[in-house]
């Protein structure tokens, strides 16, 4: 299949490639989309055969339910059962928004695109052109992250070819997206409710609005011997080709740590990368060295982490050291994905 591509960074033309995307996914094709997180891999999420064709292309497991993106409020009512009070009031909060909630789905929505669940993910978001797209598309875009299935999800259009192109029917290239880190996901079916996913969101901007949230213990911990409730989070994910170690410890400790190994995996033939900061990225001797951010702006280290990931893949690095992110806000989320990314491999020097 030949992949079209469509530009659209706000101008006038963007409103004609849209409608024509948008049919697209009114006949059951796919198209990838920016969103404010990271770009979704769009189908139409009421047609099962989309929704089987998001999975092919992915390579992703259908047990794996996909999330409903929306683009009027009014529209969650017509694929759910019901809406808790609760849940109107964290719409009315954060959508649009990085933020999906959890509701029972009523009959609209076919298991394909729920991975045989009774419940479906919704999600508003606040990309203009998202919008627009799931608008002229049909209202309701079912769409999971556009990286093949495991790999880091794609923060710009070059990202999405590198896995979609050829696979599916367009991709709409809407730059670099604002966030970088997937949606918070909160699981309303629960009282109180539970946050299944770390995002943007975090769980003292929910509380503020529902009282207690809880969060889905298997998030930062293996080993707990539960299964994590969103499905998808419980499959090593986000994940470069090379093997990742985090490396946990104050600055100088943990930069003699890097390079000391990466010396030692030069003499071996293996190239070393590693992710630092704008503040420390001078002070390393791997062979890549990519600077995520600013620790003064936690917001650009969620921005620039899986590119980060993603180029070691393309310099072929083979073994990966991160600095370690733990701070209050996004440092959460970023954090969860690292741990992810690295199968939980953490050195503390
Ligand atoms: O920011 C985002 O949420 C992005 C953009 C494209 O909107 N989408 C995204 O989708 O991250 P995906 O498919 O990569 O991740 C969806 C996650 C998976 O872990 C899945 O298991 C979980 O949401 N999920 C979906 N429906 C669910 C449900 N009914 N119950 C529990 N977890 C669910
Ligand atoms: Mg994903």
């Amino acid at each position: 299949m030949e992949t079209i591509y469509l530009e659209c960074k706000g101008t006038c033309e963007d409103e004609e490639k849209l409608v024509f995307a948008g049919e697209i996914l009114k006949n059951g094709g796919l198209v990838a989309f920016p969103t404010e997180t990271v770009y979704g891999l769009g189908g139409d999420a009421l047609n099962r055969e989309s929704s089987h064709k998001i999975y092919a292309a992915k390579g992703r497991p259908s047990d794996n339910p996909l999330i409903v993106h929306i683009a009027r409020w009014e529209d969650i009512y017509k694929i759910t059962r019901e809406v808790p009070k609760e849940a109107e009031l964290v719409a009315r909060a954060f959508w649009p928004g990085p933020l999906t909630m959890i509701l029972y789905k009523n009959e609209k929505v076919p298991y394909e695109t729920t991975g045989g669940l009774d419940t479906v993910a919704v999600r508003f978001p606040s990309h203009q052109v998202a919008r627009q797209l799931i608008e002229l598309g049909g209202g309701f875009v079912a769409a999971p992250s556009a990286n093949t299935s495991g790999r880091p999800s794609p923060t710009n259009a070059r990202d999405v070819a590198e896995d979609m192109n050829g696979v599916i029917e367009a991709i709409i290239d809407g730059g670099e997206v604002g966030i970088g880190i997937e949606s918070t996901i909160l699981d309303m079916t629960v009282s109180p409710p539970q946050i299944l996913r770390p995002g943007y969101i975090t769980r003292e901007m929910l509380e503020e609005v529902l009282g207690q949230v809880d969060q889905d213990v298997t998030m930062f911990e293996t080993g707990t011997g539960q299964a994590p409730k969103a499905p998808g989070m419980k499959y090593r994910h986000y994940a470069p080709k090379g093997k990742l170690v985090i490396v946990k410890g104050d600055r100088q400790a943990v930069v003699d740590y890097v390079n000391r190994q990466s010396e030692e995996a030069r003499r071996k033939g293996v190239k070393t990368g590693v992710i630092a900061t704008r503040e420390t990225e001078t002070l390393y001797h791997s062979d890549v060295v990519l600077s995520a951010g600013s620790r003064q702006d936690e917001d650009s280290i969620a921005r620039h982490l899986y590119s980060c990931l993603r180029e070691f893949d393309r310099q072929e690095a083979k073994l990966l050291f991160s600095e370690s992110f733990e701070a209050p806000g996004i440092g959460m989320a970023v954090m969860n994905r690292l741990l992810k990314a690295a199968g939980h491999q953490v050195v503390e020097v």
